[in-house]
């Protein structure tokens, strides 16, 4: 029995399994493309295979009579897209924010570019008729090598029109005093084109309930986003579009936007009046749906021979496409990450002819970490000093760039528990000093950052008959174990058993939430279910004030009151101490490496990740985020990378065959520490974001340990084997 006039935390002991870990393990969870219906069509694309040009002429009479094809779209029979702009010929570039038109225009702007669509009645079908498709174009010289066009990199047209851009030119101090500093570095860091590649390619099914009806079961990061901007593409009220997205095989930003592939199934859906369903194979996954671009950037240093910083210079290129542009935090932490006083940063973008880049996991602050957190160690280095004292010593106890105390900030306690649990006093400080059964060993580590973000939002809860309590809200699980989560706040402000807890999310007629994105879901969701569960609890308090008895239950509350169920709805979101205090979560990494010195092989052998991220919600899915992070970030370091054959433009590599990414085999145990301080300025549950900073400075954490071991730098991720020979 529960007395809802004392509540307090009855919270277990243990964290909780994942809410829905039996359903994803029994295959009974339903992903986008499982979803029956009669009617269901199977669309297939056609890709161009030239990187820069026009098509010429389509030819789809041949495919147009094979067996079971139903229709075949392309720009020049195309029904037409209402929301898209209407822009001048030839080669406007379409206003910033709106995706690639598809089946727009005779334009190629990427190699891989949907030109047309096929649609069967089976699958087999529509992949035959593909190939039937002949497409003749007129070929214009393309450019896709980053390194050989980086001369026309250039400030991005927005961040010119935008003065109050972060993007803009930042100096704060003496532009270039590290050239007067004591000790000084200059390095250049690269880090190649890499792809999202969750295990669930990106899939969706289209349905039109009526002829201003839609419904869509996409695979994407935000049903509201979604629901929007479909919306807007097909010019419908907002409430006409559904879109559902209950289970999402990972995600790691490529979910963030809706893209030409989703656009061009919704469109035939409509012209066939049947549903369509559209999956992208792997190969698609590395035109379609956006990557890690690839980024040069230049950092320059300065610091006294005792270690204190004096400048940091930090130059930043990134890819995008010639139609639109992708900016990302690259250059960002630089300025908010050390106690420094001169600091500039530069940010510029080089566009190709490739399809536009997107958000990946950390985006930016990944990259931008791996060089600032190289050129630490390379200073550290050059002071003969441990870097892990030289961070230390630079600490930054406020925020210096924008002049604010932190709402929290327990860096320190992160650095000095990871080094305790690693054994960082045992590293030696010469490169190159230390061995182990003829392998070289190295330790490494790196700082970790990572803004805090939370959006307003809203969350539904309902108590009941049976004392069983339901959530709502539209937000999104993308892997991370939202639910479980979300089930866990509520069970504690209602002091019910989490188990009695319902968590519902993935359906855009919820109540309105951010997706899953910026790792701001606990941070925002998660306080609207705190607040919202707080509301309900009151209603019940109320109720319960007029009841005979001292401790009846929520059920008997119900029951006394002749209710069914009883429900609130909250909005939460920041107050104004988010333009009062500098907000970020913190972390660091620590890494053990082996290298074989006559192959240059590179073995992760140990890892100790600990981060600060206020409160921790449910420590066992918060640990499995972690390693998440963690294992990308060992994947960006030593095997990541899309190669591209630039006769071509196209990527050569375009299965997990020659696209690698870590397995088992090199991961080793990974040990994950929180400092678990509730920040109670950020949010009412005092809970911050996790799910990026996991994998931000990972990478230099690793090359950090490969210079310990072997003296040599490599600043061009990723470490193959050939650099370190
Ligand atoms: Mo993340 S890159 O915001 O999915």
């Amino acid at each position: 029995m529960i007395n809802p006039k004392n509540i307090h935390a009855s919270e277990p002991d243990a964290s909780l399994d994942r809410v829905d870990g039996p359903v994803k393990v029994t295959g009974t969870a339903k992903y986008s493309a499982e979803y029956q219906f009669g009617q269901l069509t199977y669309a297939v694309l056609v890709t161009s295979s030239i990187a820069k040009g026009k098509i010429k002429s389509i030819n789809a009479s041949k495919a147009e009579k094979a067996p079971g094809v139903l229709t075949i779209i392309h720009h020049l029979n195309s029904p037409g897209i209402p929301g898209y702009p209407v822009v001048k010929q030839p080669a406007e570039r379409a206003p910033l924010g709106t995706a690639f038109r598809v089946f727009y225009d005779e334009l190629i702007y990427f190699n891989g570019q949907p030109v047309a669509m096929v649609v069967a009645e089976t699958f087999e079908q529509a992949v035959h008729a593909a190939s039937l498709v002949q497409v003749v174009y007129e070929v214009e010289e393309h450019q896709t090598d980053f390194e050989a066009n980086i001369s026309k990199a250039e400030m991005a047209p927005s961040v010119r029109r935008s003065k109050n851009s972060p993007f803009q030119d930042y100096d704060r101090g003496t532009t270039d005093a590290w050239k007067n500093a004591e000790v000084k570095i200059s390095a250049t860091y690269t880090i190649p084109t890499q792809h999202h590649q969750p295990l669930e390619p990106h899939a969706i099914i289209a349905v039109w309930e009526a002829a201003d009806k839609l419904t869509v079961y996409d695979k994407n990061q935000g049903v509201k986003s979604a629901q929007g901007n479909l919306a807007q593409t097909f010019k419908l009220p907002r409430e006409n579009v559904k879109v559902i997205s209950k289970f999402i095989g990972g995600a790691f930003g490529s979910g963030i936007r809706v893209w030409p592939h989703t656009v061009a199934a919704v469109l035939a859906a409509k012209k066939l009046n049947r549903p369509v369903k559209l999956v992208l194979g792997r190969e698609l996954m590395f035109t379609s749906v956006g990557y890690r671009p690839y980024t040069v950037q230049k950092i320059e240093m300065g610091a006294t021979k005792a270690g204190m910083l004096i400048a940091i210079t930090h130059e930043g290129i990134g890819q995008t496409s010639q139609y639109e542009e992708h900016l990302e935090r690259t250059i960002l932490a630089s300025r908010a990450m050390y106690a420094c006083p001169n600091v500039s940063t530069r940010y510029r973008l080089l566009s190709l002819d490739v399809n536009t880049p997107t958000w990946m996991r950390g985006p930016g602050d990944a990259t931008g970490m791996f060089a600032l957190e190289s050129a630490v160690d390379e200073m550290a280095f050059a002071l003969n000093m441990d870097p892990l004292e030289m961070r230390l010593k630079n600490h930054a106890d406020s925020d210096p760039e924008r002049n604010l105390p932190w709402s929290a900030k327990s860096l320190k306690a992160c650095y000095l528990l990871g080094a305790e649990k690693f054994g960082w006093k045992n590293r030696a400080l010469a490169p190159r000093s230390m061995k182990s059964n003829g392998w070289l060993v190295g330790y490494g580590m790196a700082s970790s950052l990572y803004g805090f973000h939370r959006h307003p939002s809203k969350a539904k809860a309902i108590m009941l008959a049976d004392g069983s309590v339901v959530v709502q809200s539209a937000t999104m699980d993308i892997g991370p174990g939202t639910g479980t989560a979300m089930s866990r706040i509520a069970a504690k402000v209602l002091g019910v058993n989490p188990r009695k807890v319902r968590f519902e999310m993935g359906d855009s007629s919820l109540p309105d939430a951010p997706g899953q994105n910026g790792s701001s879901t606990i941070p925002s969701v998660g306080s609207a279910v705190h607040v919202v569960c707080e509301s309900l609890r009151n209603k019940l308090v109320t109720l319960a004030e007029g009841m005979p008895g001292t401790s009846p239950s929520y059920a008997n509350i119900l029951k006394y009151h002749n209710l069914s169920q009883l429900e609130a709805t909250e909005e939460s979101k920041s107050g104004p101490e988010r333009d009062q205090y500098s907000m970020y979560s913190f972390g660091c990494h620590f890494v053990e490496v082996h290298v074989k010195p006559l192959t240059g092989e590179v073995h992760v052998k140990k890892v100790v990740t600990c981060a600060d991220v206020g409160k921790i919600i449910n420590e066992k899915t918060a640990r499995s985020q972690s390693i998440g992070g963690v294992v990308g970030g060992i994947g960006m370091a030593l095997m990541e990378a899309s190669v591209m054959d630039h006769r071509y433009g196209r990527y050569i590599t375009s299965d997990l065959a020659s696209y690698h990414i870590p397995v088992h085999a090199d991961i080793p145990q990974i040990e994950v520490h929180y400092i678990d301080k509730p920040d109670m300025l950020v949010n009412p549950i005092g809970s911050k974001g996790l799910g990026e900073i996991a994998i931000v400075g990972v990478a230099a954490a690793v090359a950090n340990a490969v210079f310990h071991a072997t003296g040599k730098r490599v600043r061009e991720l990723p470490i193959t084997l050939e650099k370190l020979i």
